[in-house]
């Protein structure tokens, strides 16, 4: 049998002192001459009041509210606006996760194209560990207006693609709204840059007139057949698409590698499964693997396939580098099959999601930086570095992290993040609940209507501009011609206040060809022995 002790416990205690409360505020309120009706509503308030406290007293989910019915309320409602008081009181201007307030606002003025300058000195503390910087040229050029581009597509491909060096990364329809697809594409039309679809399916949201980069996950959807195979005729249907510019196949997701993803059935709109080529109101899932190859070979094989069935376009993939042995493994495939990938897209752990859980996010993959130098050493390795490209991701959001980006090997980078805030992300970090406040992650008709498609549009737009615009100054002051040129040997970091190392002490590089000829790299000597091109399993050495 249930027993209530209350004897000058807290719960005694605060039922008392909020009983007392409430009585004194009913007798006040019923006091008021007010008349008629009026007087009913100190009664019902306090009535809900008390209904609320015995459900309180009675509930069997929380200890907290069992033991201070009523007043234990005010602890949820600070958990709830808890993240929203700490960014706008308490945060200083170089904190905040993932993003600190100074890396956001840059964003934001970049986008409205207001005075993105600050005042007095950075506020750096240039002398601690981590301390990061580019080395400056005393015969410093003269910034161009320059829209920087790289080419993609080796000799196998019909239709190279002239690809700008910042482009939009993967985010499906599903993770975002309908409005923030379409903004995010008339912005990348409107600056002749790349839009990636993310792994959802291509939406007419997408097809605004911006280039895309049609991705395809393990679900496939939008190439799928019903028992979630991959379909070559469907595939073809959309790669042929001429906004369609490049395909790309996701291996791995920085924020979440090897997990998969769920999108909850409740989400599944009849809109979002007629895309995906799923059933609505069922659980829509991308499985931990691929089931249209299960070998480095087979890959490669795949990614062939994907060239041919798009009818000769750029053909790649996204992945977050695990195990080392499984990327070399996959460049033994290339050599092997002699079938290479136009482009790699390296994704890092710091990458973001709409939603994984803490574990994969905070531990587990490569970050981009080591990763991305990872991944351009090994091409390098194999002789291969001229024929594919490589893309990175990874809380890139300023010039200086393009800079840095293109020292340790990429070609081009992808920022998500960063278009979001573009787009009026205020990282409220509820992406994953449906309710973000400024419409852009989320399916709710009435939240997504804050997002106005031609002024964020405009603001993807611009902010595009101003980052190229910054790049090409820090190009300049580099004493360099354009982005492709940084190198290690320009960067450098404080490893302690007695110690800066060059990028190029802390990513040794190999020669080209190194890992055909044996390399004694101790990196990768190891990792390249255990390699093999006909399993991902790592062979005994
Ligand atoms: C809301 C959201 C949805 C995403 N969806 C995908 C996806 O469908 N496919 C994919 O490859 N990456 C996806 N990503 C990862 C991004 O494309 C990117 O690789 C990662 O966030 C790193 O870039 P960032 O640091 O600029 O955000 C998503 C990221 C976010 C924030």
């Amino acid at each position: 049998m249930r027993t209530l002790s209350l004897a000058v416990s807290p719960r005694f205690i605060t039922l008392t002192l909020v009983s007392a409360v409430a009585l004194c505020l009913a007798a006040w309120i019923a006091a008021r001459p007010w008349d008629g009706a009026w007087r009913l509503v100190p009664l019902l308030l306090f009535g809900w009041l008390t209904a609320v406290g015995v459900r309180d007293l009675f509930n069997t989910s929380h200890a907290v509210l069992r033991n201070y019915p009523l007043a234990a309320h005010i602890r949820f409602i600070l958990e709830g606006i808890r993240p929203g008081m700490r960014q706008y009181f308490f945060e200083d201007e170089k904190q905040g996760t993932p993003f600190s307030r100074d890396e956001r606002a840059l964003v934001y003025q970049r986008a409205k194209m207001v005075l993105d300058k600050r005042p007095f000195g950075t506020q750096l503390h240039m002398y601690h560990g981590g301390h990061e910087w580019l080395n400056h040229s005393l015969a410093a050029g003269r910034p161009e207006k320059e829209n920087f581009r790289v080419q993609v597509g080796g000799p196998e491909t019909a239709k190279p693609y002239s690809a700008s060096v910042l482009n939009i990364s993967a985010m499906s329809f599903g993770a975002l709204s309908a409005n923030a697809v379409r903004a995010l594409n008339e912005g990348a039309k409107r600056g002749g840059f790349a839009h990636d679809t993310g792994e959802g399916g291509v939406s007419p949201y997408h097809l605004q007139g911006g280039d895309l980069i049609w991705e395809i996950g393990s679900g496939y959807f939008g190439a799928r057949m019903p028992d979630g195979r991959f379909s070559p005729e469907r595939f073809a249907e959309t790669a042929s698409q001429p906004q369609v510019r490049m395909v790309e196949l996701k291996l791995s997701q920085g924020a979440k590698p090897g997990h998969g993803g769920v999108l909850p059935g409740a989400k599944v709109s009849l809109e979002i499964a007629a895309v995906r080529g799923v059933a609505a109101g069922v659980d829509c899932i991308s499985p931990s693997r691929h089931s249209a190859f299960s070998t480095p070979i087979e890959l490669m094989e795949f990614i062939g396939r994907m060239r041919a069935l798009s009818g000769g376009k750029p053909a790649g993939f996204k992945l977050c580098i695990g195990h080392e042995w499984e990327f070399l493994a996959i460049c033994k495939a290339m050599l092997e099959t002699g079938i290479y990938p136009d482009f790699v897209v390296v994704d890092g752990s710091e990458g973001g999601t709409g939603a994984a859980p803490l574990e994969f996010m905070d531990h587990i993959g490569k970050p981009m930086r080591d990763g991305l130098n990872f991944v351009h050493q090994s091409l390098r390795g194999i002789g291969a570095r001229g024929r594919v490209k490589i893309g990175a991701s990874g809380k890139i959001t300023s010039a200086f992290d393009m800079a840095r980006a293109f020292a340790l090997g990429a070609d081009w980078c992808n920022s998500a993040r960063g278009f979001m805030f573009a787009l009026g992300c205020i990282q409220s970090l509820s992406c994953h609940t449906d309710r973000c406040p400024t419409g852009v992650t989320t399916q709710d008709p009435t939240r997504m209507r804050a997002l106005v498609v031609p002024d964020k549009a405009t603001r993807v737009f611009q902010y595009h501009a101003a980052s190229l615009q910054a790049l090409a100054e820090l190009v300049a002051a580099a004493g360099l011609g354009n982005p492709g040129e940084f190198r290690c040997a320009h960067f450098q970091r404080r490893i302690s206040p007695q110690e800066v190392r060059s990028f190029a002490d802390i990513y040794p590089p190999l020669a080209e060809g190194e890992l055909l000829a044996g390399t004694g790299h101790v990196g990768f000597a190891r990792a390249w022995a255990r390699a093999s091109a006909g399993s991902f399993q790592a062979a005994a050495v």
